[in-house]
């Protein structure tokens, strides 16, 4: 296990998607973890009763990942309750429809941002400064497959997540390099579409006892971040690695 002893947090670890995924796998590896959600308290206990039956630690918080006092307080909360917090993976995202811009009012316009971009800056914001001071520290961010590609896409292409998501990719490529001196990589895994997974397809793929798929599943996203998160990636910073589908490429 090599994340035996660390603290990882993982924002939107309730869904049936890559948050829940990162958490078990993350948890596999040793970390305790701290589970985040935003509106389904009761998910959140199912993933955190599924991390405490693997024999870590696991802690519920609710927090809207777009509001940078509530994520300060979080994480706060997290280096309490576990006097530390190595491991930081912005995963919390909402599921957006494309719409052409005339379509987009300020307020959806607003949203799209906010989970996309305000979360990644209150995110770093709060965790940076403990892995600083511990020297040593993990974020990985959920980026998408060929956001900062989009523009050449067809007219139908979304227009504010991709714009979000590129955001998210320039943050990780400007700070990567940055932190690295202060024993920290910050990097984004950046998926194409991916299906859920129910808990118990989540919980084989985690195990590795699930039948080989032709797609990526959540588990592919998860496991590029615990290689993110572990020693073997210690100077792999600024990186934004694609986990994508044939159909895609
Ligand atoms: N699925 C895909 O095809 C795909 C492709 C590329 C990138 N992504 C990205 O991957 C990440 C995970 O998405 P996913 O599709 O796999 O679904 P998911 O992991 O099931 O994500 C939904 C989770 O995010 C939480 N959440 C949503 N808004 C939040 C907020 N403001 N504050 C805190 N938590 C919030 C939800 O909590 P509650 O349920 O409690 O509200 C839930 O736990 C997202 O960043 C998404 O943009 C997904």
């Amino acid at each position: 296990m090599e994340l035996s002893g660390r603290v990882a947090l993982v924002t939107g670890a309730s869904g049936e998607g890559m948050g829940r995924s990162i958490a078990l796998t993350l948890a596999r590896e040793g970390a305790d973890i701290v589970v985040n959600f935003k509106q389904r308290r009761e998910r959140a206990e199912v993933v955190a009763q599924a991390i405490e039956a693997m024999g870590r630690r696991a802690l519920v918080h609710q927090a809207d990942v777009a509001d940078a006092d509530a994520v300060q307080a979080m994480v706060a909360v997290a280096e309490k309750h576990f006097g530390r917090l190595d491991i930081a993976v912005g995963s919390a995202g909402g599921s957006w429809q494309p719409r052409d811009l005339p379509e987009i009012d300020p307020d959806h316009w607003r949203a799209v941002q906010a989970e996309e971009v305000d979360a990644a800056y209150a995110l770093l914001r709060a965790a940076l400064p403990g892995m600083r001071e511990r020297g040593w520290g993990r974020i990985v961010l959920i980026g998408g497959y060929r956001a900062d590609e989009w523009r050449a896409g067809p007219p139908e292409a979304p227009l504010d997540y991709p714009l979000g998501k590129a955001a998210r990719h320039w943050l990780v490529r400007t700070l990567g390099p940055r932190e690295l001196a202060h024993g920290v990589t910050v990097n984004a895994v950046a998926p194409g579409p991916i299906e859920y997974v129910t808990l118990e397809q989540a919980r084989r793929l985690v195990e590795g006892d699930a039948e080989a798929s032709d797609e990526p599943t959540p588990q592919d996203a998860a496991e590029a971040v615990a290689f993110l998160c572990s020693e073997r990636a210690s100077f792999i910073t600024g990186a934004v690695i694609p986990v994508v589908g044939r159909k895609e490429v």
